[in-house]
């Protein structure tokens, strides 16, 4: 890993806001001696804390013997405790009279809406298990989802959640080698997909997109299609294939509506979810049943103070982590309708985003720094249009928002007078770890605030030393939770070395951060080789491991660069193969080489991975030990300018050897 020795933090904020006082007075949490109180007793005795919030909030089949069994560092929670998440996402509503309810309030790109019941849920996930069972789907198998923001694809992972067959659901943003590398390393047979998805007037091309991950992947046996965009596609691209593609709606046909869910094991699998980390192949981070269902429900209550008449929209793809816990199973848990938009904040036009808010009367928005910045980028005008006043609270994800997107946020969208949960975690954590209790913390612009009710984080040296106050260190969690993963999947050893190893007996994932004296974390950012693109988390060896697959090029290297509206963009310098050389001595053959393999990581990933510079170079800078020097191209790719128009190599050599001393 490289990480400097001293993690140096230069933001001062110095404003705070309370909790407008009508929102506190009606909030679970009213005040911060009352959040106090609460996490004193969460942390002086978690077993007691979990087991309480458990029973309350829960159907289980079978209770648990015991709340907690750590063997660091290995958590199982609720042990021998049998529940069933889709139940206590669907069924225990219809069961409690909220069958006419709306769960699932869908828009399309296009601007279709569809308002599902938790009946008509029920309905669907149940006849879609079946669905599953048909094909032969046993619990414990993976199933594979790339799906548009479809309620089909919440339908689709609650129907797997219900027969215990764990989902591993690939962002439909990702792309051909995205799909074939999850699908070997989760050993998925089915994959459920659409013909396509709608993202800025345009067919994302979902279904294509399988079909040539399939020819290069003989594991994919069974493939369903949920139409989404109809007639267009039928007729041209991507057919179905005879006995191993089966339309959505024709299986849903044969189908009856009566599903038992299945008794799950605490500790089963509930699904896998493919990260970014410091290795070129994604790792499959393993989630299993109550932990998870028990923490995304809890921190979705307190933390966005959920109520029974909110409409919470979570503008997150449920191909993200975000999507999983907050679109999906945090709110309806909480038997709350929740929001799905299919394509993109900008379509057709910058009002979008705030034209559904009013439409739809949204109580509750989530959304990531990238789009307010883009937003802020746009001027004020769009939101000012519209009628926001069903806003009671905003939530932020994903990366350190900036003071200014705070502000913006806080007066253009909140009018000032919404709290703000700036909310800090990761795919790993399942749920949100630090985040403010928005009746209770005052905000302060750009931190995450206090930690959530039974979350012990520290920041420490690499030593294990605990840092005093506004020291920068490394982010860390002292104790299990229930929402933390229980692995990465077929590579136990990895999970050890990668989360457990940097500092004893801590948990680490990749961030450094500060506490202020008012103990408020300062999330400064990962220090390990992830960039969060857009929000988006993208490793750098995954992006050069797809480059360096074209024949071209003999080597790359890729680092993040500051981007005003992404927060970090990708930037890659390229060595060729001596053969390819010629290609770049002309302009033209240079621009088009470049285009050429922005194209291909397009193509390879998805268009979230295309580098915004490709820089051609005669050679890396390298240490000795012949570790590149990212630290370098870093500074490189953020200070100079876009070399766009120069034939000649860079040569990075001497600069190399200069910076080699302090490397
Ligand atoms: C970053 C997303 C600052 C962080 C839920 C983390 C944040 C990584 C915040 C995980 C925040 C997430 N402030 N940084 N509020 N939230 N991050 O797995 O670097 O996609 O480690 O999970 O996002 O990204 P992931």
């Amino acid at each position: 890993m490289s990480q400097p020795e001293k993690i140096e933090s230069l933001l001062k904020e110095e404003r705070s806001f309370p909790p407008p006082a009508k929102f506190a007075a009606a909030a679970h949490v009213r005040s911060m001696d009352e959040y106090e109180a609460l996490y004193k007793q969460s942390i002086e005795d978690p077993c007691a804390f979990w087991a309480s919030v458990a029973e309350q909030n829960f159907r289980w089949f079978r209770m648990w013997d015991r709340t907690l069994d750590w063997q660091l560092p290995h958590a199982r929670w609720f042990v021998g405790a049998q529940t069933n998440l889709c139940f206590n996402c669907v069924d225990r509503h219809v069961e409690r009279g909220l069958g006419d309810k709306t769960a699932i309030l869908f828009e399309g790109e296009p601007g279709d809406v569809r308002r599902l019941s938790f009946r008509e849920l029920q309905t669907e996930v149940c006849k879609f298990a079946n669905v599953l069972k048909s094909l032969g789907v046993k619990k414990g198998d993976r199933v594979t989802i790339y799906m548009p923001m479809t309620p089909e694809l919440a339908i689709a992972c609650l129907a797997c959640a219900r027969i215990g067959a764990p989902h591993s659901v690939i962002f439909g943003g990702f792309s051909v080698q995205a799909i074939v590398d999850r699908v070997e390393d989760a050993q998925s047979h089915v994959v459920i997909t659409s013909d396509g998805g709608w993202r800025r007037g345009k067919v994302v091309p979902l279904k294509e997109n399988v079909d040539q991950a399939a020819a290069q992947c003989a594991l994919i046996k069974t493939v369903v299609v949920h139409r989404r965009i109809g007639e267009r596609m039928e007729s041209g691209a991507a057919p179905l294939v005879d006995g191993r593609d089966h339309w959505w709606h024709e299986l849903m046909a044969a189908e009856s509506a009566e599903c038992p869910p299945e008794k799950c094991d605490a500790e089963d699998m509930l699904f896998l979810l493919y990260t970014s980390g410091s290795t070129g192949k994604p790792k499959g981070i393993l989630h299993t049943t109550a932990g998870y269902m028990v923490y995304t429900a809890t921190t979705a209550k307190y933390i966005f103070d959920l109520k029974p008449d909110d409409i919470f929209w979570c503008t997150a793809d449920i191909g993200w982590i975000t999507g999983h816990s907050y679109v999906i199973y945090g709110i309806l848990a909480n038997g709350v309708t929740t929001v799905m938009y299919e394509g993109a904040p900008n379509h057709p036009d910058w009002e979008r985003f705030w034209a559904l808010i009013e439409r739809h009367k949204v109580t509750k928005f989530y959304t990531a720094p990238t789009a307010i910045r883009a937003f802020m980028r746009e001027g004020r005008q769009h939101a000012d249009k519209h009628d926001l006043s069903s806003l009671k609270l905003l939530g932020t994800v994903g990366e350190p928002i900036n003071p200014e997107a705070w502000m913006w946020y806080h007066e253009v969208v909140g009018r000032g007078r919404c709290p703000i949960v700036d909310t800090w975690w990761q795919t790993e954590t399942g749920g949100i770890l630090i985040s403010p209790i928005p009746g209770a913390t005052p905000t302060k612009p750009g931190t995450a605030t206090r930690p959530f009710f039974g979350i012990e984080p520290a920041v420490m040296s690499k030593d294990g030393t605990v840092l005093p106050p506004n020291a920068g260190g490394l982010l860390c969690i002292k104790k299990p939770w229930p929402g933390m993963l229980r692995g990465i999947w077929r590579d136990p050893e990895r999970f050890v070395r990668q989360y457990w190893s940097e500092i004893d007996d801590v948990y680490f994932a990749g961030d450094s951060a500060r506490m202020d004296a008012d103990g408020y974390f300062w999330i400064m950012g990962r220090v390990d080789d992830v960039i969060k693109v857009s929000g988006h988390r993208l490793g750098t060896m995954e992006v050069e491991s797809a480059i360096v697959a074209h024949p071209a090029v003999a080597e790359a290297a890729v680092v993040g660069v500051p981007h005003e509206i992404k927060g970090n963009a990708i930037a890659a310098f390229v060595t060729l193969t001596a053969d390819r050389i010629g290609d770049i001595a002309s302009h033209d053959g240079l621009a088009k080489l470049r285009e050429e393999l922005m194209q291909h990581v397009t193509h390879a990933l998805g268009a979230v991975a295309r580098p915004d510079q490709i820089r051609f170079t005669q050679s890396l800078p390298k240490t000795r030990s012949g570790k590149i020097m990212r630290r370098l191209l870093r500074e490189i790719a953020g200070g100079g300018q876009v070399k766009g128009d120069t034939t000649t190599l860079e040569d990075f050599s001497v600069l190399a050897k200069l910076a080699e001393k302090d490397e």
